[in-house]
């Protein structure tokens, strides 16, 4: 089979690697790729948003399956775009993605299926926003409608925050047209969780858990991010909670697609926070989770050809996913400067890894000459599967020591329960 994975980061790398693994697969493209991947597959400069490039290039080239990485060509339709060309593409279509594309599509998609969620306004007033302000306890949460690169949601500490927020992304379009409606929403305490499932049309069957750690610095601090590091499985999410999430929100969310005419497959990853009350969903993402995906694919044993294709043909049941006993772990390491400004163009040192079971996935790199050298701001994903959490800690923070580049940085509590 011939391969097309559509993304450049850490996910894509994981992607592809697992993908090499399978007896099924002959040739691997991605669309744009990175250094790392340019190891695995053949990278072709087609950007993620150029659907008729990507659709072109897959006609032209006999691709047997396409994998969509990030959300914004899911979002666009690119799915819909493949399957009236009569080609094998895994992900949700445009209807689906819009739980994704739209944060108050998503939260009236809860509201109204039962689904536990944060209380929540929706706004396209600045002046009404802020009179709703009122009415929330602070912090409070703002979200940006559309998509926004992950940097759409704010959390403010007070109201006057709250009001430049609002102010920010109604009026001045910080975020472009993705800002010009708005959730207001309650601010939930808790631990978070992260849970993948495979939704094959009629079932949704879930990978093994995860936790994400969003906040850029130690002790999370600082700016939310794209994701500094993860493990698996998430000690968080016991038996008793599995049963409650499988209850009130995997069951209604499919029972919800049924009676709203949705057809889903693909992934859908939901982002739980636990507190007090049990688990609230903070969101619906339809694509793979970045740092999540380096985890969880890491441990699953099967091969995930056969497992995306009987997603897609609406085959895939609880029993085709195997997966190993092992923790996995894994560490970001970023730009100085990041979430805010970096620099580019940093040569990287010392990515060899000797280590066993240690991988270092590419997310931001280029090659230029016989150098690699960073080109975003999370730049590599550096993940170990050990037998204990506390090993896997240790070897992947043994291997991100020795790696090299100016201004780098990385969290150093990551996995520290
Ligand atoms: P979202 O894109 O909606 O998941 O938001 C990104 C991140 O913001 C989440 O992973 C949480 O860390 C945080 N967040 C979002 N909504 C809330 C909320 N209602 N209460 C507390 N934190 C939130
Ligand atoms: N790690 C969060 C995300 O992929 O959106």
């Amino acid at each position: 089979m011939k391969v097309l994975v559509i993304g450049s980061g850490a996910r894509e790398h994981t992607l592809v690697w697992k993908l090499s693994k399978s007896p099924n697969v002959d040739e691997i493209f991605c669309a744009p790729g990175n250094a790392g991947i340019s190891d695995l597959a053949k990278c072709v400069d087609i950007k993620v948003d150029d659907i008729n490039g990507l659709c072109d290039f897959a006609k032209k080239s006999g691709i047997d399956l396409t994998v969509v990485g990030p959300e914004g060509p899911l979002v666009a339709g690119i799915v819909d775009l493949f399957v009236e060309n009569n080609l094998c593409i895994f992900g949700p279509n445009k209807k689906a993605a819009r739980l994704e594309g739209s944060k108050i599509f998503s939260k009236d998609f809860m509201k109204k299926h039962g689904i536990p969620t944060a209380r929540y306004e929706a706004f396209s007033d600045e002046k009404e926003a802020i009179k709703e302000l009122d009415n929330f306890d602070m912090p409070i949460v703002i979200k940006a409608d559309g998509l926004a690169a992950g940097k759409g949601v704010v959390i403010c500490n007070n109201r006057d925050e709250a009001i430049v927020t609002i102010k920010e992304m109604v009026n001045d379009k910080k975020f472009g047209d993705a800002g010009s409606n708005i959730v207001i929403e309650e601010f939930l305490e808790g631990t978070e969780i992260s849970l993948l499932c495979f939704v094959n049309g009629k079932d949704i069957i879930p990978m093994e858990s995860a936790r994400d750690y969003k906040k850029a610095f130690d002790n999370d601090e600082g700016p939310n991010t794209g994701g500094m590091g993860c493990f698996s499985p998430n000690n968080i999410l016991t038996d008793a909670l599995h049963d409650e999430i499988n209850e009130k929100v995997l069951k209604r969310f499919m029972a919800g697609l049924k009676k709203d005419n949705i057809d889903y497959k693909g992934i859908l990853f939901i982002g739980f926070m636990v507190g007090e009350n049990g688990a609230k969903v903070l969101e619906f993402n339809v694509r793979f989770g970045d740092p999540e995906t380096e985890v969880v694919l890491r441990r699953l044993e099967s091969d995930l050809v056969d497992v995306l294709l009987k997603t897609i043909n609406g085959t895939l049941k609880q029993s085709d996913l195997i997966w190993s006993d092992k923790k996995s772990v894994c560490v970001i390491i970023a730009s100085g400067g990041y979430p805010k400004g970096y620099e580019k163009n940093k040569e990287i040192q010392n990515l060899q890894s000797n280590i066993d079971d240690v991988l270092v996935f590419h997310a931001g790199t280029k090659k230029e000459d016989d150098k690699i050298l960073t080109n975003g701001g999370r730049v590599l994903a550096v993940t170990a599967l050990a037998d204990t959490l506390k090993e896997a800690r240790d070897k992947v923070y043994k291997k991100a020591k020795e790696i090299t580049f100016e201004n780098m940085h990385y969290r150093k509590d990551i996995a520290k329960l």
